[in-house]
């Protein structure tokens, strides 16, 4: 099983990718993820991602089709992925196919969480993420100990509100088409209202995943 999950910075990608995983027992490949820890490495990904995403741009493509290549060489991948943010452009979207389809394998939905500009800025301003695991929280305090892993919480430089209002202009622009193109492919592409509990959304992702 290959899945996308889309959506506006913030909606909640990174809060379901686990939750699915479990449920659906196929693992997660976050781009987002792979260059903050490429950045805290410093290795020469990491310093190029960094400029692009302090000011919430996007990575160019060619270094996104770069990590997602090899990421999937992995044996943990090999019977499918929950892809977190990892296609954010059509070129993405198309590059990603042409990879999936050398391995003989397809996206086989796209999952949309869909929440208002609002409660996203809402959501942005007040989320700390553990600078270890990187499990973001809502309501928690910079320094406080993450429950899964130890580290400490620290807030995101792209969390600061130009760049998230960068990140949500680059969405409309360059991210929201790729629904269109997914549609246009024939995939099945399930817009989530991820809006309420954190279980609920989750719920409403499995059930779009039904036949
Ligand atoms: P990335 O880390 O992927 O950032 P993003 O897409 O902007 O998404 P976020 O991590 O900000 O949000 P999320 O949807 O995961 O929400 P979360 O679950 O944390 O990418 C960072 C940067 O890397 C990009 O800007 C770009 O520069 C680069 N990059 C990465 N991939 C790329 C690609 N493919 N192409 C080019 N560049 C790329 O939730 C947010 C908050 O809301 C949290 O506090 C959470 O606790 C809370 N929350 C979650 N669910 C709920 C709920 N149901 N109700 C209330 N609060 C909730």
């Amino acid at each position: 099983m290959n899945i996308v999950l889309f959506g506006k910075p913030g909606a909640g990608k990174g809060t379901q990718a686990p939750m699915l995983a479990r449920q659906l027992k196929v693992p997660t490949l976050a781009t987002g993820d792979v260059l903050r820890a490429a950045l805290k490495a410093q290795t020469p990904l990491g310093l190029q991602a960094k400029a692009f995403m302090d000011k919430g741009e996007l990575v160019p493509d060619a270094v996104i089709l770069g990590i997602v290549a090899e990421e999937l060489k992995k044996p943990e991948y090999a019977h499918g992925v929950l892809l977190d943010g990892a296609v954010r452009t059509v070129p993405q979207a198309e590059g990603l196919e042409k990879m999936l389809e050398s391995l003989g394998r397809k996206v086989d939905a796209v999952l949309a969480f869909d929440v208002d500009n609002e409660e996203i800025v809402r959501r942005l301003s007040g989320r700390t993420v553990c600078d270890t695991c990187q499990t973001p929280y809502t309501g928690r305090a910079v320094g406080e100990k993450c429950e899964k892993c130890g580290g400490k919480l620290m807030r995101r430089k792209d969390d600061d509100p130009d760049a998230v209002r960068t990140r949500l202009r680059v969405y409309d622009e360059q991210t929201s088409p790729v629904l269109d193109w997914y549609q246009d492919l024939g995939t099945n592409v399930a817009i989530i209202d991820a809006v309420g509990a954190v279980n609920e959304v989750t719920n409403r992702a499995l059930r779009a995943l039904r036949p």
